[in-house]
C-alpha cells in the first residue's frame, strides 16, 4: 500500500514569547485535521508542537506536493493564527509569509518534509522536530545515521545496508542540488554538508533499491522573505529498521548536543538539546535549541503512537552536556563564535544597524 507521510509545520504564534505553543492553537489544529480525516482526505494525523512551532503530522494517499493536503495545512495555520491573534500570542501568523494560498505551501513560510513509499510489513518511522535552528542542523545526524559506521554498525554487518546510501544535498542559497554516494564519495559529501548554513541534506536514499530513507525540510525563511523572519526550525522524517538504520542507530547521533545556529534572535550558535516534547520549551536566552523525536509504527497508514523517543533516560547525559556547553558559550556574550559569523548576520536584524552607521565609517590613512 502506497502511503504519503507529510509533516508540515509553522510558527503561527508563541506562548510566552517564542518559548512554547498554546494548547488552544493545538486544539484548533486538531479540529481542522479531524474534519479532513472524517472527509477521507487524511488516513490519520497527529498534531504536536516543538517550542513555538505547530507540527502537523499527516498520512494520506494523495502523494507528495499535493494541493489538497497543502491547502489543508495552510488553512489550518490560518485558523490557528486567528486563535493566536485572539489570545494576542507572540508573533501570531509569523511564518505565513503570503496572504493567499497558491497551490503549495513551499516558499510561503511553512516547513515541509514529505515522502511517499510502499508501506513495509512493519514500518517504524521517526519524526524529528527542531526549534531555534535551521535545516542544516540535520546534516551531521543524517551523515552519522546513514554513512558513519562508528554510529551505525548496520552499515558494516547488515547485508541489506552494506551498499550504502545516497545523499541529496541542496545548496539553499543558489537553489541547486547534487546527489553524492556514501561510502565512496564521503569526502566530497562532507566538503559540502560540513557547511550547514549553505548546504542541507534534503533526502537520503537506499542505493540498492533507491527507496526513500529520510527527508528533511530545507527552505530558508530569510532567503524567501529577503529579511530575518525567524529561524526555519526544521523537521526530518526517517524510516527505520531492516534495510534502514535501527531505531537506536537513528537516535544515537543526538547523544552529541551538536552546535547549531539559531539561538537567540537566530544569531547565535548553541548546543542542540534532545528533549521530550513537553521539554521542547526553549526558555534560557530563548534556547538552547531543541530537538524532539516522535516514533510511530505505520499500520495501513494509521499512525500507531507516538512514542516520545528522547524522553528516555539514556539522553540525560546529552542534556547535561548541552546545559554545560550552553553555560560556556553564553559567557562569550556578543562575541563570535557564540555569535554567528558576519556573513550569516546579514540575514538578521544586524544589517539594519550596520546600514545606519555606514556613513560614520571613514577611510583609513
Ligand atoms: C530565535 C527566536 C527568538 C527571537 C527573539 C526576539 O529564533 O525566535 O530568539 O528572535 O525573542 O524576538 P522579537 O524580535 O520578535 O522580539
Ligand atoms: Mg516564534
Ligand atoms: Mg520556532
Amino acid at each position: 500500500m502506497k502511503i504519503t507521510l507529510s509533516v508540515i509545520k509553522a510558527d503561527i504564534g508563541g506562548y510566552v514569547g517564542h518559548s512554547d505553543s498554546h494548547p488552544f492553537v493545538l486544539a484548533k489544529a486538531d479540529e481542522c485535521l479531524a474534519k479532513a480525516q472524517g472527509e477521507g482526505l487524511l488516513i490519520d494525523y497527529h498534531v504536536t508542537k516543538c517550542g513555538d512551532d505547530l507540527q502537523l503530522i499527516m498520512t494520506h494517499q494523495q502523494g507528495e506536493d499535493n494541493e489538497k493536503i497543502h491547502k489543508l495545512a495552510w488553512d489550518t495555520f490560518v485558523e490557528g493564527t486567528q486563535v493566536a491573534r485572539d489570545l494576542k500570542l507572540y508573533g501570531a501568523g509569523q511564518d505565513l509569509l503570503s496572504d493567499a494560498f497558491s497551490g503549495n505551501v513551499k516558499g510561503m513560510g511553512p516547513g515541509v518534509a514529505e515522502m511517499e513509499f510502499e508501506e513495509r510489513v512493519s514500518e517504524p518511522v521517526i519524526i524529528f522536530m527542531a526549534d531555534k535552528t535551521s535545516a542544516g542542523a540535520w546534516n551531521m545526524p543524517l551523515y552519522k545515521m546513514f554513512a558513519d559506521p562508528f554510529n551505525t554498525i548496520g552499515l558494516v554487518i547488515a547485508p541489506n545496508m552494506h551498499t550504502g546510501f545516497a545523499f541529496e544535498v541542496h545548496d539553499v542559497k543558489e537553489h541547486k542540488k547534487i546527489i553524492l554516494n556514501a561510502p565512496e564519495e564521503i569526502y566530497d559529501l562532507l566538503a559540502f554538508i560540513g557547511a550547514p548554513s549553505r548546504y542541507a541534506v534534503k533526502a537520503v536514499y537506499q542505493r540498492e533499491t533507491n527507496e526513500i530513507a529520510a527527508v528533511s525540510s530545507t527552505q530558508r525563511l530569510s532567503f524567501i522573505a529577503g529579511r530575518y523572519v525567524g529561524k526555519d526550525d526544521p523537521v526530518c522524517v526517517v524510516r527505520s529498521q531492516s534495510q534502514f538504520p535501527a531505531v537506536g542507530e537513528v537516535l544515537e547521533p543526538f547523544t552529541l548536543p551538536l552546535l547549531v545556529e539559531g539561538w537567540m534572535r537566530g544569531s547565535h550558535h548553541g548546543p542542540l538539546m534532545p528533549v521530550a516534547i513537553e521539554d521542547a520549551t526553549p526558555t534560557r536566552f530563548d534556547g538552547p535549541p531543541r530537538v524532539a523525536a516522535l516514533g510511530f509504527q505505520l499500520a495501513d497508514g494509521k499512525l500507531v503512537g507516538p512514542r516520545d523517543m528522547f524522553k528516555d533516560k539514556s539522553f540525560d547525559n546529552a542534556r547535561q552536556q548541552a546545559n554545560d556547553v550552553a553555560d560556556f558559550l553564553r559567557r562569550h556574550g556578543p562575541f563570535e563564535p557564540h555569535r554567528l559569523p558576519l556573513e550569516e548576520m546579514e540575514y538578521t536584524t544586524m544589517s539594519q544597524v550596520v546600514k545606519k552607521l555606514a556613513r560614520r565609517f571613514t577611510d583609513l590613512e
